[in-house]
């Protein structure tokens, strides 16, 4: 039986949000990385117990891939916009909160990069390593760090961070989240949409809808 998950996000009503919902783009990708950890907790224990085949190889490059590139931007919008719509706080409570976030980043970065030639060489052909003591244990605290991090970020720092967040905030979140992960082809569409409608006029359906399936196939959460 394969490890793939594909399940639907349980309590997100809309999985895949749009980038003008950011702090729903947040929360998907949070729902995201908990179904990468489980997948990871799931693989480390089927190599221990029976060894290396298609599917612990498939399933170790889906959690390569999440975790190489779309956990960095997940951090990088936070740091770049969440965090920074807290720092003139005068809450002691939330500042500590903040600071012990960010040190959880570099915390999962470093642990990340421990794990990380473990599982490429669990994706390749053919996987050689078994699961060692450490990497157990790295695995366990890489999943036990990132669970306790996003469930005070979705309890007290979105809503509060959101709370202190104007439109004109909120509007440059969505365009540069939107900017890092399309990059130069959002720009094109964007050009394009500017070209054919002129700069104050508003998308057309059609164009809205080009656009959405557009980004929606390109997107890296
Ligand atoms: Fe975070
Ligand atoms: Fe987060």
């Amino acid at each position: 039986m394969g490890l793939g998950v594909t399940t639907p996000l349980p309590g997100f009503a809309d999985a895949s949000p749009t980038f003008a919902q950011p702090f729903d783009m947040l929360l998907a990708c949070h729902a995201r990385t908990r179904r990468s950890l489980h997948l990871l907790d799931r693989l480390r224990k089927r190599i221990d117990q029976h060894g290396h085949d298609a599917h612990t190889r498939e399933a170790a490059g889906d959690v390569l891939r999440y975790f190489r590139k779309a956990a960095p931007l997940h951090h990088e919008d936070e740091e770049r916009h969440v965090f920074p719509a807290l720092h003139d706080s005068t809450d002691s409570e939330l500042n500590l909160a903040v600071d012990g976030l960010q040190a959880d980043h570099a915390r999962l970065e470093a642990l990340w990069r421990a794990i990380e030639p473990v599982l490429r060489d669990w994706a390749g052909e053919p996987p050689q390593a078994p699961v060692e003591p450490v990497t157990h244990t790295r695995i366990a605290e890489f999943a036990q760090r990132y669970f306790t991090h996003m469930a005070l970020e979705e309890v007290a720092i979105f809503p509060t961070a959101l709370a202190h967040m104007n439109e004109q905030s909120l509007s440059a979140m969505s365009a540069d989240m939107e900017r890092r992960r399309v990059g130069p082809a959002a720009e094109i569409i964007k050009g394009a949409r500017r070209a054919a409608t002129g700069p104050n006029s508003s998308e057309t359906p059609a164009m809205r809808t080009s656009r959405r399936g557009y980004l929606r196939r390109r997107r890296v959460l």
